[in-house]
């Protein structure tokens, strides 16, 4: 089964969720130790759709993100790239479409907020999306980014560089069925820039008012920043 290599080629990033999609939610909540649910909430705080706006969960993969977010009865979309992933969350009842961040297939100014859980790191390129976002979002709209990042505290930024690619193989070998895949998990989060860079690059696609939120010691970051009206 196929792994991504850190270029992320379109195609092979594709194909890898697309092999592990059966198995996501499932490996993706024992990988962060539950904490994606908590982080999820957050996400949706930080958001705040409310009834009557449109927003595009961006990379979406099971719409397992995206239900969250319509649940202040916004109307929410879940784009992808990854039939499969789509596929494994066709259960839960929110609107679909597969969609490639690089080239969305949405008029200009047409979503009140964006948001991308647990996904940006994996765009071939990262200041090209977050220019293309720009694009569909309406002027005075929102991004909302919930990425891994750098810890804050050095002892557990010690032990999250040491011991990430250890442990996120081996709960690949023990939850999913393409365990590479989980390898390239790890690469590409120790690869992700910190929490300022990450802001400098948003800031430099053309967003305002750039700030972030760390949690769980920054092992996770919300960025959040808004289109220029
Ligand atoms: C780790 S999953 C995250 C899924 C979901 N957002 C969540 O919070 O669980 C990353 C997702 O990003 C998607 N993805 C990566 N690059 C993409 C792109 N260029 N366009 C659309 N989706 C993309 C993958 O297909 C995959 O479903």
């Amino acid at each position: 089964m196929p792994r991504a290599s850190l270029d992320k080629d379109p195609h092979e990033v594709a194909a890898m969720f697309d092999g592990v999609a059966s198995g996501y939610d499932r490996a993706n909540s024992f990988m962060t130790f539950g904490f994606d649910r908590r982080w999820r909430t957050t996400t949706a705080r930080v958001l705040d759709a409310k009834p009557g706006e449109k927003v595009l969960d961006l990379a979406a993969g099971t719409g397992v993100s995206t239900v969250e977010y319509a649940r202040g009865g916004a109307w929410c979309l879940a784009a992808d790239f990854s039939v499969g992933m789509l596929k494994a969350g066709l259960h839960r009842k929110v609107p679909m479409v597969a969609a490639d961040a690089m080239c969305l297939p949405f008029a200009d100014n047409s979503f009140d907020a964006v948001t991308i859980s647990l996904a940006l790191r994996n765009f071939v390129d990262t200041k090209g999306a977050l220019a293309e976002i720009l694009r569909v979002v309406k002027p005075g709209g929102r991004l909302v980014i919930c990425e891994v990042s750098t810890p804050t505290f050095a002892p557990i930024r010690f032990l999250h560089r040491r011991f990430l690619l250890k442990m996120l193989t081996w709960v690949g070998s023990r939850t999913s069925s393409n365990p590479e895949a989980y390898s390239y998990l790890a690469e590409s989060m120790l690869a992700w820039p910190d929490q300022r860079t990450l802001g400098e690059i948003i800031a430099s696609a053309g967003w305002t008012e750039v700030e972030w939120l760390n949690l769980t010691f920054g092992v996770v970051a919300i960025h959040r920043a808004a289109k220029p009206l």
